[in-house]
């Protein structure tokens, strides 16, 4: 057989393969599917062998690319499931007052959070030649820590022009970098203040757009923010309805800073994905866990807003919720582009292992971009996006914290960095 990329000598290959179809939970999130001085074969951008060096070597008669990964961990390439990662401007003032005390959400009420990034945005779209440069270098350097896909929300539009602005900014990025990207249509993130006290007109906007990004296949997900000050649970609904019915799958933000019944709904009406859950009632966590509902969590959130109030990992794994991490990366509550970070506050905050923690932030955070059958894992048949760790065991990823650990990174079989 003949690779054109053959990795061998891993101290870890870690493969984070599963015996069953979908996302892992309960216990199985604890396994890795570790092989000792492990290697593989990619062949176009394929996994085509996975094995013990000494087997894959004797498999493979020839390759192009030889890399030796001793010492080294390999690992699936991070999949970071929940980003918003095309914004204007940036919100370093509004963190000054956050450590002096106010809250995210009292500071959206006045005319900042959310809005000022929308006011940014808006201005950038103008002549988004900047915006996009801005998008390909965050994107350049998720790549360099690690994230092979990852999800980008619009949302700091918030109109018909700068929301479609957004999506196309979104579909340019997937041809022009080599992260995969997957888009969804977030324009229920915020009521803009242009149509104060006309929370109705802004929602039929919303759903004449629905119609056009679905006829366009300008987004594969619909998100909707459902929280106090945001929308409520009814009035996401209509959105969400309607998004179904248009063919896109479903997303919420819910329980970020209080429970007002988005798990409820999400579960209720298929979402693939309900992310956040800071706040979750029991009985929220059970529906989950019935229908399979991934959870995404972000604990970079409460971290760089200092709420110190992080969602019940322990009890989400233990009641059965499939989980997954993501940065959420944005410029007013996670300003981090690494994955890395992510893995490290979820040891440290949501008190997941190491080996948790990296099944949410590959396998699982795959399946909740409904893409577990194609990347996440080290299998056979599965597109070759990889990364190669400067540690000798997976436990000390999250345990050296605030260091880039990625020597190289394999996105479709071509090593890009
Ligand atoms: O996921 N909660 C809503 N959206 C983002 C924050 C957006 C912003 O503050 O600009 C989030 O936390
Ligand atoms: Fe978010």
């Amino acid at each position: 057989m003949t690779a054109h990329v053959l990795i061998r000598n891993a101290a870890e290959l870690v493969t984070v393969r599963s015996a069953s179809d979908g996302p892992k939970t309960g216990t199985e999130m604890a396994e890795l599917g570790i092989i000792k001085n492990g290697a593989l074969a990619i062949a176009g951008g394929e996994i085509i062998a996975v094995g013990e060096t000494d087997e894959i070597s004797a498999k493979i008669g020839r390759a192009d690319t030889i890399i030796d990964a001793r010492n080294r961990v390999v690992l699936p390439g991070f999949v970071d499931c929940h980003t918003h990662l095309v914004f204007g401007g940036s919100r370093e003032d509004e963190f000054m007052q956050k450590i002096e005390g106010r809250s995210y959400l009292d500071i959206m009420q006045g005319n900042g959070g959310i809005f000022s990034t929308v006011d940014r945005t808006r201005e950038a779209l103008a002549c988004p030649g900047t915006l996009i440069d801005r998008a390909r270098m965050f994107l350049a350097k998720m790549l360099a820590f690690g994230t092979t896909t990852a999800e980008i929300k619009t949302g700091y539009g918030l109109s018909k022009e700068s929301e479609l602005g957004l999506l196309k900014i979104i579909a340019g990025l997937k041809e022009s970098q080599p992260v995969e990207v997957v888009s969804t249509f977030l324009a229920a993130h915020a009521f803009p203040k242009e149509y104060e006290g006309k929370k109705g007109d802004y929602i039929g906007l919303v759903l004449g757009l629905l119609q056009r990004v679905s006829a366009e296949g300008l987004a594969e997900y619909c998100d909707v923010f459902v929280e106090a000050g945001a929308f409520s649970p009814s009035e996401a609904r209509k959105i969400l309805e309607q998004a179904k019915k248009q063919g896109l799958k479903l997303k919420l933000h819910a329980g970020e800073f209080n429970d007002i019944g988005g798990v409820e709904l999400g579960v209720e009406l298929g979402a693939v994905s309900i992310d956040h859950l800071d706040y979750i009632s029991e009985p929220g966590m059970e529906l989950m866990a019935e229908k399979k509902t991934i959870g995404v969590l972000l604990p970079g959130v409460p971290f760089h807003l200092m709420t110190n109030r992080y969602a019940p990992a322990r009890k989400l794994i233990e009641a059965g919720v499939p989980i997954a991490l993501a940065t959420d990366f944005n410029p007013g509550s996670c300003p981090t582009l690494s994955m890395q970070m992510i893995i490290a506050l979820a040891c440290r905050q949501l008190k997941m292992t190491p080996a948790e923690a990296i099944n949410a932030a590959t396998i699982n955070a795959a399946y909740a971009l409904d893409r577990g059958d194609k990347v996440g894992s080290i299998e056979v048949g599965k597109r070759a996006d990889l990364i190669i760790l400067d540690i000798p065991n997976h436990k000390q990823l999250p345990y050296w914290f605030g260091t880039n650990l990625v020597a190289r990174v394999i996105r479709n079989g071509v090593v890009v960095g």
